[in-house]
């Protein structure tokens, strides 16, 4: 079988792995000794909840994390919340009443009573979903005031701004991007847009606003084309973005705004029910459009220099029709490997589609964000290759080949116990999507160290793979 090295092969791979691991170790565990000193396990006890251990060594302000794991509780309360929420009391038209909300029939209202299931409006479904980050954070922030929703105590709203930590922009920007921005009959404007417009209103009217120029405010704009008119007001904000695509670097960076998962679209694998090395057939799997701009070259380029290769699976086609989610979703689980290539913006849903698969995330995108990559390391689940070296012939094969079983079932593992970060849902639970947003949020405001040091690391496993 192509797919399994030689033993010698994996013999020398190893030793060359345990060698960097050992090294890596030696060099982090004195950097928390010097940052740290005694209290290092203190610290640690509190990130062993969700996070890697040797991640540590980002973190230089103990203050701006609160020592007790924030558990699920049907109480939350401010002195216990890590994160105080001002929201803006915005009215419906820009969030629930885009789901077609309307107040149960009380103009007057303008958010659903969360604790009640069955008056919380469904967001569409389909490929909507993927983008469907504010309805899960809105959500969330609305029950940590009812008592009838236990969730973790993470973030709390609070009713004074001035006692807040972070002002929440509740605007379903992404949903009104997909469906508010058609232009009607003889109207002149989307009504995508004279939301946004009326948004930029708004806010530059509200105290809160003017006494902090935006600094302290929190924008979710997760489809990339979601609130591109008024992402220029808001320069000062903190935005939720997928990616820094469609973003000039002095609107959107990675210093001050926050990388949030796609909600993925495939089934969720259940970490017993995960098809073992064996069990998947495929070496390596991908399905997804043709672009025209650049990602689009290399799909194209990598579509001829593997397709015909044994184990690949490597074909061109929307996910959205023709049942085409539960093919890609059978796709991924009988893989090892699930390729993400650069389309038309560097991220896309199908990285955490291979997550919720336990496919092994192979990413070829070079300026991809990825969440919460400051706490956790993708390279122990995930292999990236640089664009350049993916499309240079037998490159890809050669390393996807040279992971040996001991390894891949290393990284299959590792998915499976990080698989839930990426999961959205209501309520929010400990460790998932949300409550991982709203820990990003908290570090960001207290402006540790971006992920620069992590990003450094990506492509040293990928090297070691070839090494024979
Ligand atoms: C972190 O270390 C602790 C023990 O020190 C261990 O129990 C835990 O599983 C580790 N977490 C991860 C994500 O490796
Ligand atoms: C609170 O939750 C319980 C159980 O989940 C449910 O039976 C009850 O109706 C809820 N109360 C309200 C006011 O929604
Ligand atoms: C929950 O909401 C539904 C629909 O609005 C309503 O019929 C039901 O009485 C509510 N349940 C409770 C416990 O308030
Ligand atoms: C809000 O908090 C500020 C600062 O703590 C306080 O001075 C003010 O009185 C509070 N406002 C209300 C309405 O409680
Ligand atoms: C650490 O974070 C706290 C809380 O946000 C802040 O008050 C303090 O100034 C920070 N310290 C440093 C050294 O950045």
């Amino acid at each position: 079988m192509a797919s399994i090295p030689e033993k010698g092969v994996f013999l020398s791979q190893s030793l060359a792995c345990i060698f960097t691991i050992s090294m890596l170790f030696l060099i982090l565990s004195s950097s928390l000794l010097f940052q740290f000193g005694d209290n290092s396990s203190v610290s640690k006890s509190i990130y062993n909840l969700i996070i890697d251990n040797n991640t540590l060594d980002h973190i230089n302000n103990e203050s701006c994390f609160k020592l007790d794991p924030v558990k699920p509780a049907n109480s939350c309360d401010e002195n216990r919340a890590l994160l105080k929420v001002f929201m803006y009391d915005l009215p419906p038209w820009f969030h629930f009443g885009l789901l077609g909300w309307k107040g149960n029939q009380n103009p007057n209202r303008i958010w659903p009573d969360v604790s009640n299931l069955s008056e919380i409006p469904k967001y569409p479904g389909g490929l909507n979903l993927q983008h469907s980050i504010e309805y899960w954070v809105t959500l969330d922030l609305l029950s940590s005031v009812s008592s009838n929703v236990s969730r973790p105590c993470t973030a709390i709203l609070v009713q004074n701004s001035s006692q807040s930590d972070v002002i929440f922009v509740p605007f379903f920007s992404s949903l009104s991007y997909n469906r508010r921005s058609k232009i009607h009959g003889s109207k002149k404007h989307s009504m995508d847009r004279i939301l946004q417009e009326n948004l930029v209103k708004y806010l530059k009217g509200r105290d809160e606003w003017i006494r902090s120029g935006g600094k302290n405010h929190l924008i979710i704009a997760h489809h990339p084309n979601s609130m591109l008119l008024a992402r220029k007001h808001f320069v000062s904000s903190m935005f939720v973005l997928a990616d820094f695509g469609r973003c000039p670097v002095h609107i959107a960076n990675i210093d001050k705004d926050v990388i949030a998962p796609y909600k993925h679209v495939v089934r969720r694998l259940d970490a017993d029910d995960s098809p073992s090395f064996e069990e998947r057939h495929l070496l390596v799997y991908f399905q997804g459009a043709i672009y025209r701009k650049d990602g689009g070259i290399i799909r194209k380029k990598l579509h001829s220099l593997i397709k015909d290769e044994e184990g690949v699976h490597f074909t061109f086609g929307s996910a959205a029709s023709g049942g085409g989610v539960r093919k890609a979703s059978q796709g991924m689980i009988s893989s090892k490997f699930c390729l993400h290539i650069a389309g038309d913006t560097p991220s896309s849903n199908r990285l955490f589609d291979a997550i919720a698969s336990h496919c092994v995330p192979v990413i070829i995108s070079d300026d991809i964000e990825l969440p919460f990559e400051d706490v956790l390391d993708y390279s122990k689940f995930a292999i990236f290759v640089p664009a350049l070296d993916a499309l240079r012939k037998g490159y890809l094969m050669k390393v996807l080949r040279g992971v040996g079983r001991q390894k891949w079932i290393e990284m299959w593992e590792r998915l499976k116990q990080i698989a839930p970060y990426f999961e959205y849902g209501y309520p929010s639970q400990t460790g998932d999507a949300v409550d991982m947003i709203w820990h990003a949020v908290r570090r960001k405001i207290c402006s540790l160290h971006d992920s620069g040091g992590r990003r450094r690391n990506r492509y040293q496993m990928s090297q070691n793979f070839l090494k024979s």
